[in-house]
């Protein structure tokens, strides 16, 4: 029922998006962000569970990059019409990417194209979507990391640039900010933090990501953070384990990262006893949460904007009158659709709305 509601909206979004009309429903994104190298593409990967992310030094992510996890359940015979598991961009719309490998490769491929190869960046995000059973339905977006230095021949306002960018993102007051840190850094130099206390002072839709606690110093452990006693957050933080660089460069698959990731925790004296609040796994749950937490509570808005634009398109098409012009008659049809389909949710669910609870 809930992926149900997301892809709702999703499609909901997209039918608005196609007919060229102002999107009624702002469905938060979630944004990554923090220092370059702080582990935001690994996050990304592991929430996903494959590696589809280019990977090199320097600032590799230099377009936004839209990435809508969609969950569906696997055909029973998976083949090439109907794969488990695929991509698509919306620049190459009906072409399904089964190797993810080719999804890594069209998201250089456009990135150069539209950013020049002077490793500039640009605010056209990439749309990207993920179908698959073993995704959770969610939005979130990729964006440049942070960097202080120009090199090579990139613009010499490129700190200003990513700066703007990010904050075109995170300052929309239903973004989720995802900010992350590595936890063998200091979290009170945290470029991320800093950012997302600036557009969320209070830190209410800020979620602090501890990367690399694998590689803290030995006897040091993140407690404090977690327990809201440095820099505290409403949504709190979660510490994960993602793959080093030897580990990507021995290969090592997502899956056995994940049961690696498992392991340390589990066996760790200090985060033994709260295993199930840390790692990957349990951070896609809480983004997956919030996302319908805030979808719950919007609802009543939704549907009004949904009603207001269905009897506006309704008397357009009246006005315009015209039957030899199909136009209005198409949008009007789309969006009876989806209205239609809307609701039928929104009645399924109204009933625990009262009792959800934001974990
Ligand atoms: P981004 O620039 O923020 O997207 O960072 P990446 O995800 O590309 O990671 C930068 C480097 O840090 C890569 O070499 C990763 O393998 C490594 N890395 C990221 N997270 C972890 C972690 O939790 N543990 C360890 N040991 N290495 C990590
Ligand atoms: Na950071
Ligand atoms: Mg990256």
């Amino acid at each position: 029922m809930d992926t149900q509601l997301i892809q709702t909206i999703n499609k909901l979004q997209d039918a608005f998006s196609t007919v060229g009309v102002h999107n009624p429903v702002d469905l938060p994104q979630i944004t990554v962000i923090g220092s370059q190298s702080s582990g935001k593409s690994s996050v990304l990967e592991n929430i996903v569970g494959r590696d589809f992310l280019p990977r090199g030094t320097g600032i590799v992510t230099r377009r936004p990059l839209v990435l809508q996890l969609i969950n569906r359940p696997a055909p029973e015979q998976p083949n090439d019409k109907e794969p488990a598991e695929w991509g698509e961009f919306l620049h190459l719309p009906g072409q399904k990417f089964t190797d993810f490998d080719k999804i890594r490769d069209e998201i250089v491929r456009d990135t150069d194209l539209k950013t020049g190869k002077n490793a500039g960046i640009s605010p056209q995000p990439i749309n990207l979507r993920i179908f698959s059973p073993n995704v959770l339905t969610l939005t979130m977006v990729d964006l440049p990391g942070l960097t202080k230095v120009p090199v090579g021949d990139q613009p010499k306002d490129i700190e200003k640039q990513i700066r703007e960018m990010i904050f075109k993102y995170i300052s929309k007051p239903n973004a989720i900010i995802l900010a992350v840190t590595a936890a063998n850094t200091d979290l009170a130099n945290s470029d991320g933090l800093k950012l997302a206390r600036d557009v969320d002072p209070e830190g209410i839709r800020t979620i602090g990501v501890l990367t690399k606690v694998d590689l803290m110093d030995h006897g040091t452990d993140v407690i404090d953070i977690l327990a809201g006693r440095v820099i505290p957050l409403r949504l709190g933080y979660v510490p994960v384990v993602n793959r080093g660089q030897r580990d990507i460069e021995s290969k090592k698959t997502i899956s056995k990262a994940l049961d690696s990731e498992h392991q340390f925790f589990d066996s760790h004296p200090a985060y033994r006893s709260k295993a199930q609040y840390c790692g990957t796994p349990f951070l896609a749950r809480k983004l997956n949460m919030i996302l319908m937490h805030h979808i719950r509570n919007t609802l009543p808005e939704i549907k009004a904007k949904i009603q207001a634009a269905l009897i506006k398109y309704q008397q357009e098409l009246m006005q315009l009158g015209d039957p030899s012009d199909s136009t209005p008659n198409l949008i009007l049809s789309i969006i009876t659709e989806f209205c239609t389909e809307f609701r039928t949710i929104i009645d399924g669910n109204s009933n625990d709305l009262s009792s959800f609870e934001l974990s």
